[in-house]
């Protein structure tokens, strides 16, 4: 019998349809760690590293860092010891050449994709969304000041960190973020849909919901229950 382990799951959705709030919440629940792209250049910013830099252009943008850059990146980060059993990729792959690179690096380890939920969200609310989000500068917990707001207006539940709005989240840059999405990410869906690896969340419903759905979706696949 084949293992069910590693195993990756990918979410796919628009910007801000909840991403890296599910992969948060279900990393230690399923046991693989959140690979979030955006945040791994956040990080890299962060640490004035050459990379940080070059991204930040593109992220102020709404624009995709180049695949080149993007994907290095990613693969480097799976291969440490915390995604031995496998991970949730949010954000990653994001163009059909980051797919197929990441088909290809699976398939060099006799690994494969488990399952990739779509998160769907209207257009509306994801500005909504995204246009309230706030985020801890020390452990990047995610808040939104109406939807999901901390308990002290301002500070990290979590770790009493300072709250601070992503430089992407204006209304300018969200617009161009959510053409981007549609343009070179959304092709995705069907290329995963052909595969038959794809089960399509509704988004909007409240975060537990969508955590529940989600991790019913996830525990079939893996465990059959
Ligand atoms: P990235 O950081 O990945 O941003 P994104 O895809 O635009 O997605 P977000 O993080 O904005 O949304 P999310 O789905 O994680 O939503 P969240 O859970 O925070 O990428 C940033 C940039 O980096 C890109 O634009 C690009 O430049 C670059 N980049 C990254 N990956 C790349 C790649 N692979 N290739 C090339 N470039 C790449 O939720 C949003 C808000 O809504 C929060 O405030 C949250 O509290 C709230 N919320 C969440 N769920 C709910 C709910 N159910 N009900 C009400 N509110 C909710
Ligand atoms: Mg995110
Ligand atoms: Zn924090």
């Amino acid at each position: 019998m084949t293992s069910t382990y590693p195993a990756y799951l990918i979410f796919i959705g628009p910007p801000g349809a909840g991403k890296g709030t599910q992969a948060a919440m279900l990393e230690k629940e399923l046991g693989l760690k959140q690979v979030s792209s955006g945040d791994l250049f956040r990080e890299n910013l962060k640490n004035q590293t050459e990379l940080g830099l070059l991204a930040k252009s593109y992220i102020d943008r709404g624009e995709l860092v180049p695949d080149g850059v993007t994907i290095s990146m990613v693969q480097d980060r799976m291969q440490r010891p915390d995604c031995a059993r496998g991970a949730i990729l949010d954000g990653f792959p994001r163009t059909l050449e980051q797919a197929s690179a990441l088909d290809g690096m699976l398939a060099g380890q006799g690994s494969r994709i488990a399952l990739v939920p779509v998160l769907t969200v209207d257009d509306d609310a994801l500005i909504a969304r995204l246009t309230g989000r706030r985020v801890c500068r020390n452990c990047g917990a995610t808040y939104h000041v109406v939807f999901n707001p901390p308990r002290v207006e301002s500070v990290c539940d979590a770790c009493g960190g300072e709250l601070y709005q992503r430089s992407d989240d204006s209304l300018e840059t969200v617009r161009n973020r959510l053409y981007v999405y549609y343009k070179q990410t959304s092709p995705l869906i069907g290329y995963y849909y052909a595969k038959d690896l794809t089960t399509f969340i509704d988004g909007s419903q409240a975060i537990e919901v969508v955590r529940q759905a989600l991790l019913d979706a996830i525990q079939t696949v893996l465990h059959g229950k």
